[in-house]
C-alpha cells in the first residue's frame, strides 16, 4: 500500500532515499535545510534515475517529469511534515544536530506517524522525545540504496514490535532485503566487518606488505568472489570449520590493535588526494567524475542481474536448491 513519506536532509543519502521510495510507489516530500542541497537533490536523483533506465533497472514510463510529480521538495520542515506515515531522517551524523531536528519533528508530526533514523554509527533512541518512542526505529540503507539492497532494521528500546514488522514488510515490497537486528550496535553487522577489513588494510599498508593493488586484487578475485555466492558463514562451511577451529587455537593470525591513524591514509589526505570526487585517492581518477560513478553503477547493475538469476547460497534471501 502506497504511504507518505517525509526525507529529512537531502545529502548523499535523503537524495538517493527519496527516489527509492518514490520508486517503491510512494508520495514523497523531501527537505534540506540547505536551499543549495534541495536544489541539487533533483539534478541528481534525475541522473540517477536515468542511469537506472539506462540500465534496464526501471521501465522508461519513469521519466523526470514522474520523479517530480512524485518526490515534492519544500523549504520547510512543517510543509514536509505535514500528513506523512514515515519519517526518514538522514542528516548530517552530530547528535545535537539530529536531537534538535526529532524535537522538532515530535511538534510538528501527526502522531500516528513512523521516526526511522538513517544514522549510521549514533545510537539515535536517546535522542528521540519520550513519546515517540514506541514508533521509532533505524532503517540503515547503503549507498547507493537505488543499488545496494540490504536495510539494517533496529527497534528502539520501546518501539512496538508491528512497527519493526511493518517496516519490514516496507522494504521487502521495494524488492529491498530488510535485516532486522535484536539490538542496536553502532556500524550494525556490515559496517562493522567492513570496519574490520579496513583495519588490516590499513596495517597492510602501513607495514609495506601490500599496495593498493594488491589489497584490491585479493578482494577482488578471491575473498569478493566466494562472498555473494557463500557470504562468510556458509563459506566456512563448506571449507570446513576445522579451518576456523584450528586457526584461531594455534593463534598464527593476531588482529591489528585498535589504531586511531593509518600513516598511509593520512599521507593521502594531506594531499589532497581524498577520493574519486577529488580526481584521486588510493588510485588516480582521471576524467569525469559522474563518468567514474556511472561506470561503476553499470558493473554493479551487471552483478546484481547476474545474482538475481544464479541464486545465493548464504543469508536470508538463501535458494532452496
Ligand atoms: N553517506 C553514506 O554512505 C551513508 C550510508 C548510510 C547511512 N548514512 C547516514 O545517513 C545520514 C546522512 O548522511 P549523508 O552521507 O547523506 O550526509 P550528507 O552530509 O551528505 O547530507 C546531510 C544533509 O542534511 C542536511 N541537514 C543538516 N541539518 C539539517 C536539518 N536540521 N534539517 C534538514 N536538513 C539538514 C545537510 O544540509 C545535508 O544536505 C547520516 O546519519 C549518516 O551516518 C550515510
Amino acid at each position: 500500500m502506497a504511504i507518505k513519506v517525509a526525507v529529512l536532509g537531502a545529502g548523499t543519502m535523503g537524495h538517493a532515499l527519496a527516489l527509492v521510495y518514490a520508486l517503491g510507489g510512494h508520495e514523497v516530500k523531501l527537505t534540506d535545510n540547505s536551499m543549495a542541497m534541495l536544489d541539487k537533490a533533483g539534478r541528481l536523483m534525475e541522473t540517477a534515475l536515468a542511469s537506472l533506465v539506462e540500465y534496464g533497472e526501471v521501465a522508461p514510463a519513469f521519466t523526470a517529469e514522474w520523479l517530480h510529480h512524485q518526490v515534492t521538495r519544500l523549504p520547510t520542515l512543517n510543509e514536509t511534515l505535514e500528513d506523512v506515515d514515515l519519517i526518514v531522517e538522514a542528516i548530517v551524523e552530530n547528535p545535537e544536530a539530529k536531537r534538535t531536528l526529532f524535537d522538532l519533528v515530535d511538534r510538528a508530526a501527526p502522531d500516528h506517524a513512523v521516526i526511522a533514523s538513517n544514522t549510521s554509527y549514533l545510537d539515535p533512541f536517546p535522542l528521540i522525545p519520550a513519546r515517540r518512542q514506541s514508533r521509532s526505529l533505524v532503517m540503515h540503507w547503503y549507498t547507493p540504496p537505488y543499488l545496494v539492497d540490504l536495510v539494517d532494521i533496529v527497534a528502539g528500546p520501546q518501539c512496538d514490535p508491528a512497527i519493526v514488522d511493518w517496516a519490514a514488510q516496507l522494504v521487502a515490497a521495494m524488492g529491498k532485503v530488510p535485516l532486522v537486528m535484536k539490538t542496536f550496535v553502532p556500524g550494525y553487522i556490515a559496517n562493522r566487518l567492513q570496519s574490520a577489513l579496513n583495519a588490516e588494510a590499513y596495517r597492510l599498508l602501513d607495514e609495506g606488505v601490500a599496495t593498493p593493488e594488491e589489497i584490491d586484487t585479493a578482494i577482488v578475485h578471491g575473498l569478493a568472489l566466494r562472498m555473494p555466492v557463500v557470504g562468510a558463514m556458509a563459506k566456512a562451511d563448506f571449507t570446513g570449520l576445522g579451518v576456523q577451529h584450528h586457526a584461531l587455537r594455534n593463534g598464527t593470525y593476531q588482529p591489528p590493535p585498535p589504531r586511531d591513524h593509518c600513516d598511509t591514509l593520512d599521507k593521502l589526505m594531506a594531499a589532497g588526494r581524498t577520493g574519486v570526487m577529488a580526481g584521486a585517492g588510493y588510485y588516480d581518477w582521471p576524467g569525469d567524475t559522474a563518468k567514474l560513478f556511472a561506470a561503476r553503477d553499470r558493473r554493479l547493475v551487471a552483478l546484481k542481474r547476474a545474482l538475481r538469476e544464479i541464486g545465493t547460497m548464504a543469508g536470508s534471501t538463501r535458494a532452496k536448491d
